[in-house]
């Protein structure tokens, strides 16, 4: 029996998150911690062995829908911590779309797996931006909204009078460690809280602008290998996250402890727990800290291929 195998990274964001959902600039990392699965057909769903309805998961449902609601057995096994603010849905997305389309002879190319993996969250999550899913798909660096050369470019997403210009940026070889608090959070929520926030109030779009603005100051310093100017950009931004009121007492724990061993620290993602980032040459020290207030750090490695898919289990 035909058995594909896909696998997909999670992400960090150096900046943008929340504001890229209305369009502003964004910059996001792939990072080597990824999901893996495997499809075959079957004579109902299935998950890691046990007969599932598909419908109660919105991302695999929504992928499934477009594969005729085929029945497949599905095997799955993530090292992103779920609701850890490191993508674990967008390289769920994206690895189910791989393998769903390759087991039904559809294209696997990185945009069209990135655009069907963002409509997957999209419906899961009830808004958002493609910055995950194009990240995960695409792997290594890319940048949102961003001015940059057309070669860059990777492909462009629209959803609901809103566009997204996505391009690839060279990674830097700056060191970052991600801090995990624990806390599980859903991205659909604190979205909406933001969404609830703009709409009634005119000082949160100016917080969102500003968050735009330090994202494309925060991309000249990573195109100069400004360490200093880059971590006190990433500090400001946490600043700006925190008033949108998408950061926690945890979050805002880990991001003092990691300030004096650091250039810079922020929450990553969602936000409302999650995981935090640090941009430091004291990595060692830095995981210290975050393991002395309660989290769980790790020295985070960069540069990683986005989706992977193969008839054969050597995918890595
Ligand atoms: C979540 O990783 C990033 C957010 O900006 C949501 C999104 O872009 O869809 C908070």
């Amino acid at each position: 029996m035909n058995e594909i195998f896909a696998s997909a990274p999670g992400k960090f964001v150096i900046l943008g998150e929340h504001a890229v959902v209305y369009g502003k600039p964004a910059i996001a990392l792939a990072m080597n911690r990824r999901f893996y699965l495997s499809v075959r057909r079957d004579d109902e769903f299935k998950i890691n062995g046990d007969a599932v309805d598909i419908r109660a998961n919105p991302h695999l449902r929504y992928i499934a829908s477009r594969n005729d609601m085929v029945p497949v057995s599905i095997h799955m096994d993530s090292k992103i911590p779920t609701g850890s603010g490191l993508g674990s849905s967008a390289a769920l997305s994206v690895a189910f779309s791989a393998a769903m389309r390759a087991l039904n002879s559809r294209s696997i190319s990185k945009e069209e797996i990135a655009k069907e993996a963002f409509e997957a969250e999209y419906f899961s999550q009830g808004g958002g931006s493609p910055m995950d899913t194009s990240a995960s798909a695409n792997g290594y660096g890319i940048a949102l909204n961003v001015h940059g050369n057309e070669e860059d470019r990777l492909w462009d997403i629209s959803k609901n009078g809103r566009s997204w210009k996505i391009s690839r940026i060279d990674v830097p070889s700056m060191t970052f460690v991600i801090g995990y608090t624990g806390v599980r959070a859903a991205t659909g929520p604190l979205v909406e809280k933001v969404r609830k926030y703009k709409d009634g109030n005119r000082f949160a779009s100016d917080i969102i602008d500003e968050i735009g603005q330090i994202t494309l100051e925060g991309l000249a310093a990573i195109e100069s290998n400004d360490v200093v100017k880059l971590g006190e950009l990433m500090t400001e931004d946490h600043k700006l996250l925190s008033i949108l009121g998408v950061s926690s007492n945890e979050l805002n724990r880990l991001v003092s402890a990691s300030v004096p061993y650091s250039y810079g620290a922020k929450l990553t993602g969602a936000g409302g727990g999650g995981s935090m980032v640090v941009l430091t040459d004291r990595p060692d020290k830095v995981c210290e800290a975050i393991r002395s207030r309660g989290g769980m750090p790790f020295i985070v490695k960069t540069g990683v291929d986005g989706v992977k898919v193969s008839n054969k289990n050597e995918i890595d």
